[in-house]
């Protein structure tokens, strides 16, 4: 394939990906699809590169059909998606927390090489972005990496015929109540944003509505 046809390949898939809100049940995805799904979100880019995310495929109808009567944005697709995706994030992925520490162990980093880098991301915390002192602000940080994720995976999804829908339509508290209850998240976790996946039952009645390019792009010279 040339580079004019993977562009017209990739843009096809970004008319094609629709939030779909209500699935053909009959349909599930193979599971090597949804591994290449998965694959597509764990290779995306964060931020140091600090990977502050989990993708966990529920599969468990308990915790289901709890989210589903919390989740005003996702009822009918709780009932209908072949596989619902929940990215989860780090909770105080602070500079000088365990996290960090991790992320200097995957990269093999030499222990004097540890210590500078973790300052750097300590001027970077505390003073370029100001969120050290704030557990809100560090997990919108993180929470903010796994949009990457998401949005790498709904494209990734789009280019083999998968559809799905970004979920943020449900209530933040009670959701990480009933995940870390039932054991899905851990207590230094939280809900961020939810996938559904599956095939669509119908095509959306609305045409995929966009800014004009000359509203959204522009080049500042
Ligand atoms: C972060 C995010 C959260 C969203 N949450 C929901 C949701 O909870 N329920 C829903 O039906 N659609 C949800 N949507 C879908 C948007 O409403 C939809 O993407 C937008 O209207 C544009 O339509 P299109 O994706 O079909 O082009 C969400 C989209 C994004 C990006």
């Amino acid at each position: 394939m040339n580079n004019e046809q993977v562009k017209q390949q990739v843009l096809s898939a970004f008319e094609f990906r629709r939030a779909i809100k209500s699935y053909d049940p009959d349909k599930k995805i193979e599971q090597s699809d949804l591994e290449y799904i998965l694959e597509a979100g764990r290779l995306s880019p964060s931020s140091v590169g600090l990977e502050p995310w989990r993708f966990i495929v529920l599969e468990n109808e308990e915790v289901k059909n709890a989210l589903h009567d919390i989740s005003w944005g996702a009822k009918k697709q709780f009932e209908t998606a072949s596989h619902f995706v929940l990215l989860v994030a780090r909770k105080n992925a602070k500079y000088d927390s365990p996290i960090f520490r991790e992320l200097a162990e995957r990269w093999g980093l030499p222990s004097e090489q540890v210590e500078k880098t973790l300052d750097l991301y300590k001027d970077f915390q505390v003073e370029h972005m100001d969120i050290a002192d704030s557990e809100k602000a560090l997990f919108d940080w993180t929470s903010k990496q796994t949009y990457i994720a998401l949005g790498n995976m709904m494209t990734a999804a789009a280019l083999i015929g998968v559809d799905s829908c970004p979920i943020e339509g449900f209530h933040y508290g009670k959701v990480n109540e009933i995940l870390t209850e039932a054991g899905v998240i851990h207590d230094d976790e939280g809900i961020s944003v939810m996938m559904s996946l599956g095939y669509r039952d119908h095509d959306p009645k609305r045409p995929q509505l966009r800014k004009d390019k000359d509203e959204v792009i522009s080049y500042f010279k």
